[in-house]
């Protein structure tokens, strides 16, 4: 699949659900009206959404939210897809959790061939966490945490840098990654869906945590990427690796590989802009996968350059829709 900038799509971000058991400041509003259940794909006409990608060259997927461990029989998908990664027709699955069911899940997840998640972790501090989620336990995430590592999960911790919120707490957050082997990525608070009071006042420029950091730390510049569109830099003291997404200060949309599909059969073309094509009705229409593959030919046929992404008093959110119902 390339779409019209010559840019090759390899990678699909499924939410599996728009739900979530914590309602983050930046992600959600505290009253969030979800998809109604009867528009959501089964978990069976998700695997086929996701096996047609893969036959139209999709290497790597990421299963995301929403929360996706609070669907329930989530894991007969994981399964389905990690037999995809052991067939080698897949290069990849991984996940995007904030944890709060790990601890139940992480030895199924490795079981069936993940090998890598990401967690959404914004403080340690166990009040912060309860504010900033609006409800949750900050011991249940690091319970699950604990239960990953020891599955053998590689673990990348992604932390939203907040003013006010939590700019204090990067140097402890990147000791305690070091401590238990773990890479960090800090992201910029991104214009998704309208939340509580905007976002203006906690915007924080990744550029100034940078700055703030190196007074402690030595941070040199590294060429690893994923495929996501993180650059990172290697810690000396710690050996691990420190990633910083900033969409706001710095646009990567050049070099964008991804779609992303929603639970509903809805394929986004990007995080930033409407543009999206309906898979649903011709997954339904018929057995066959012909109109299904024409549908996707479509749609990266018509995947927008980029987006621009603004952040103050006045301006409105760059979609209406929260990260929750595209996946972060
Ligand atoms: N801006 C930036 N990051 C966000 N996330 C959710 N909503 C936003 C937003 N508006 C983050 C979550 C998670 C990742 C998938 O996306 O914290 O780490
Ligand atoms: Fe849930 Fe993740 Fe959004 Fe927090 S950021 S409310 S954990 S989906």
């Amino acid at each position: 699949m390339i779409d019209p900038f010559g840019r090759k799509v390899s990678y699909l971000r499924v939410s599996v659900t728009d739900r979530c058991d914590l309602r983050c400041v930046y992600c959600m509003a505290e009253e969030m009206s979800f998809l109604p259940k009867a528009d959501l794909l089964t978990l069976e006409e998700m695997e086929r959404l996701c096996t047609a990608f893969v036959r139209k060259g999709v290497r790597r997927m990421r299963l995301t939210g929403g929360e996706p461990l609070v669907r329930r029989g989530v894991m007969s998908l994981v399964e389905a897809l990690g037999r995809l990664v052991a067939a080698g027709e897949l290069d990849e699955l991984t996940l995007t959790t904030n944890g709060t069911r790990l601890a139940k899940h992480a030895e199924g997840l490795a079981a069936a061939g993940i090998r890598r998640i990401n967690v959404s972790l914004d403080t340690l501090d166990a009040e912060t966490f309860t504010r900033l989620t609006r409800w949750g336990k900050l011991d249940q995430v690091l319970a699950g945490i604990a239960a990953a590592k020891a599955a053998g999960l590689a673990i990348k911790i992604n932390a939203v840098a907040m003013n006010g919120i939590n700019d204090g707490e990067f140097d402890r957050l990147l000791e305690w990654c070091g401590v238990h082997g773990f890479d960090l990525c800090l992201i910029e608070t991104m214009p998704l869906g309208n939340v509580a009071g905007g976002r203006e006042p906690t915007y924080l420029p990744l550029s100034t945590v940078r700055a703030r950091l190196e007074r402690r730390w030595t941070l040199a510049d590294s060429d690893w990427r994923t495929s996501g569109p993180a650059r990172y830099a290697t810690v000396a003291e710690t050996g691990r690796r420190l990633g910083f997404i900033t969409p706001m200060s710095h646009n990567f949309c050049e070099s964008c590989n991804r779609v992303r599909l929603t639970c509903t059969g809805t394929l986004y073309l990007c995080l930033g802009k409407d543009d999206a094509a309906d898979l649903r009705t011709p997954l339904r229409a018929s057995e066959s996968d012909a109109a299904l593959e024409a549908a996707i030919d479509a749609a990266i046929a018509a995947k927008p350059q980029g987006h621009d992404f603004v952040i103050d008093r006045e301006a409105a959110p760059a979609v209406p829709r929260h990260m929750s119902v595209t996946g972060g």
